[in-house]
């Protein structure tokens, strides 16, 4: 195959774990910068090219890597390979309702999937029902685009909670306030799922003095097994988003494992050098089968057409 890897940087681990694999699996490989690409809508030029107007190679599959600074640019981008017919790791829709944490929700919710307690709030007037909605102080609240723990607060005083407020809203978006799962202890579950199968798990602890359990607050991680019950609930949630690649977070809750997130390009340095698992090749073998699947169809096609 020949396969794209969008993103900006083709030094960071991920990008270059990921053309390691494919390159070990004898793929063509180019990393292409996603905001060097042309969002061209012009019937005169039928294949992408840079902004310098360079041809960009037919891929067989792309694998989006889209940071959260270019989330508009780089999901017109994917957008462009999909009208291509390109296999990816993800879809732009996939990509865009899991990267709002509301939507997720949402769908979630939709999908019967256990979440905490959340409530959406756009104005500084519901903030006080907010609070009361979901339990009372303590709560989270939340950025409905934040990663790696940012724009995560822990709020104790409802006269913190209006600065909070302003801090996470900026005027823009809704701001999520969540219950507070002090049972969580700080720690949480991060499960990679690829295709129909969980790859990797891990378990993170929160660094002292810290509630949100990322690496990148300095929280610590170790290697877990998961039960089939765990195992199925992160299932259905990469489904529930229409994801065959997913970074899926759960925090223990004394109704059980409650989903947080997901992420449509999970972070491979933590989980691969955590858990010792080489989950780049499972990507890499995934868009495989994927691309496989892909041609027979396209051969079912033809041959409908044909008779
Ligand atoms: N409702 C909650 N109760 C307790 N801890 C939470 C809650 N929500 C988030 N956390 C902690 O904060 C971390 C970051 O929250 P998360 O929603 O995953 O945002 P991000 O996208 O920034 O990772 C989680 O990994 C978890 O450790
Ligand atoms: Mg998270």
């Amino acid at each position: 195959m020949y396969i794209g890897i969008l993103s900006r940087n083709p030094t960071l681990y991920s990008t270059r774990r990921l053309a390691q694999a494919a390159r070990d699996r004898l793929h063509q490989v180019q990393l292409v910068d996603t905001l060097n690409v042309a969002v061209e809508l012009n019937p005169d030029v039928p294949h992408l090219t840079t902004i310098s107007r360079q041809k960009l190679p037919h891929f067989d599959a792309i694998i989006p890597r889209i940071g959260n600074s270019v989330t508009y640019y780089g999901l017109a981008v994917v957008r462009q390979f999909e009208t291509q017919g390109v296999v990816t790791t993800a879809s732009s829709q996939a990509i865009a309702q899991s990267r709002d944490k509301l939507h997720s929700l949402q769908m979630m919710r939709q999908a019967g999937l256990p979440t905490p307690k959340t409530m959406a709030v756009s104005s500084l007037v519901s903030l006080w029902y907010a609070i009361q909605a979901v339990g009372g102080l303590p709560v989270v609240m939340k950025a409905v685009r934040g990663t790696q723990g940012h724009g995560v607060l822990l709020v104790r005083e409802f006269a913190s909670a209006a600065a909070a407020f302003e801090k996470l809203h900026q005027g823009k978006e809704a701001v999520l306030v969540q219950e507070y799962l002090p049972e969580a202890e700080g720690r949480d579950t991060r499960i990679i799922v690829v295709g129909k199968r969980c790859v990797a798990a891990m378990e993170r602890q929160a660094a002292a003095g810290n509630f949100r359990s990322n690496l990148h607050q300095g929280g610590t991680a170790h290697p877990i097994t998961l039960s089939r019950e765990t195992s199925q609930l992160a299932l259905q949630v990469a489904a529930a988003h229409q994801l065959d690649v997913a970074g899926v977070d759960l925090i223990h809750s004394r109704r059980g494992p409650l989903v947080l997130e997901v992420n449509a390009s999970p972070g491979l340095e933590g989980i691969e050098t955590v858990t010792q698992t080489d989950v780049a090749t499972a990507i890499i073998t995934f868009l495989e089968k994927e691309y496989a699947r892909q041609r027979v169809r396209k051969r079912g096609e033809r041959g409908r057409l044909r008779d």
